[in-house]
């Protein structure tokens, strides 16, 4: 498989080098069972991983604050149970040599103010303009309603404190850096899109307004970790969570975004690029993310990076033609805990993936192994 040879080129990345260019994407596991708090199969899942040769992990999302997610069982990091969840869940990567950065995560609204979690956490369901998303549907609560209507959020700066905390948290937890989640609905894409943001505020209207939230985030996870050890995932063509904007808007906002971006000096961006069944209500604007975009990452800083259905010689041939520099892959993971090392090898990779496990069963520990922590690896 000489062709996917420069996938396995190490890359500079600030101060660390990853070994290749086959990373992991967040995928949302909910398998913090009983609650919230990270446990010892989430470590195992992650720990088989980097094992199986993965350049660089991005955790799941990871809740900043507590809220209702779609699925139960999302895991946190605002409280030191969770800290220490997490420490060994970086104790394990890092054992085998692998690198870990935590997706810092905050829903928005799309979470559901009848959820356990949410009632839990004594908050409204906050987000940047009182519009609900079309869509959604929460399994677990009676009648699985779709998303409600949220409440706009009075002094978005109250939210930035929570991000710190959480950037702060993850240090402690011995991560390696984290990645602020801007991509895929969720609250950062709620602030940047003009469908979902109707503030007459500082906060929204304009490019800039509508940006300000974003690089606000990002600014506070620089204070706390420098910016050779934070990265932000954008998904411009929107679609999933019913995001999205005309074309125009899209190229004007992210242009700007991506631009003062570039000035932070940032580990990294990753563009997701549009996938069609992602786009579930249609809303989604699709365009060549990484033609749009990534001449405006002029910084020698910074890494592009790229996400969404790629094959591994897709991914090689982006990376040959100096397209990006690493490529993020994530149901490929699932049922392969050594995907790089097969990619690698040459070896089949197994398909078969147990759609029911996905998003987990809801249960004990010792349950949520299936479909998580019990698929095998290949022998070389
Ligand atoms: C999901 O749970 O389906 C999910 C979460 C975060 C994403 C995308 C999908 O960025």
């Amino acid at each position: 498989m000489s062709n996917l040879k420069t996938l396995f080129q190490p890359l500079n990345f600030g101060p660390i080098t990853l070994k290749n260019r086959i990373f992991m994407s967040a995928m949302t596991r909910n398998r913090s069972v009983p609650t919230n708090v990270p446990n010892g199969i989430n470590a195992e899942y992650y720990r088989q991983r980097a094992e199986g040769g993965a350049g660089l992990i991005i955790t799941e999302g990871i809740l900043i604050a507590q809220q209702g997610s779609e699925w139960q069982n999302a895991p946190g990091i605002w409280s030191q149970d969770q800290v220490r969840g997490w420490k060994n869940v970086t104790d394990a990567v890092h054992e085998q040599g692998g690198i870990i950065f935590a997706q810092l995560w905050h829903l928005g609204r799309i979470s559901h103010p009848d959820a356990p979690e949410q009632i839990a956490s004594g908050q409204p369901v906050y987000a940047p303009s009182p519009i609900a998303a079309r869509g959604g549907r929460f399994c677990f609560l009676p009648g699985q309603p779709g998303y409600a209507t949220p409440t706009a959020i009075d002094d978005p700066r109250t939210l930035l404190a929570q991000w710190k905390q959480a950037a702060v948290n993850a240090k402690e937890s011995g991560f390696d850096g984290v990645e602020i989640h801007g991509a895929n609905g969720y609250l950062i894409h709620q602030f940047l899109d003009s469908m979902s943001n109707r503030r007459t505020d500082e906060w929204g209207g304009s490019v800039e307004n509508r940006a300000r939230f974003a690089l606000e985030v990002v600014k506070t996870a620089v204070d706390v970790w420098g910016p050779e050890r934070v990265g932000i995932k954008l998904n411009p063509a929107g679609g999933y969570n019913d995001i999205g904007m005309p074309i125009q808007e899209t190229l004007d906002t992210f242009r700007y975004l991506i631009s003062e971006l570039d000035k932070l000096g940032i580990a990294y961006v990753t563009l997701v690029r549009y996938v069609g069944s992602f786009d579930t209500t249609g809303r989604g604007t699709k365009h060549d993310v990484i033609d749009a975009y990534s001449s405006l990452l002029k910084n020698p800083a910074t890494r592009v990076f790229v996400n969404a259905s790629f094959t591994g010689e897709e991914a090689a041939r982006y990376i040959e033609d100096g397209k990006v520099d690493g490529v993020f892959f994530g149901i490929p993971w699932i049922a392969n805990p050594d995907f790089a090392k097969r990619l690698e090898n040459g070896k089949t990779l197994e398909g078969n993936i147990d759609f029911a496990t996905l998003y987990g069963r809801g249960g004990l520990e010792a349950d949520e192994k299936k479909g998580y922590v019990d698929y095998p690896v290949a022998t070389f």
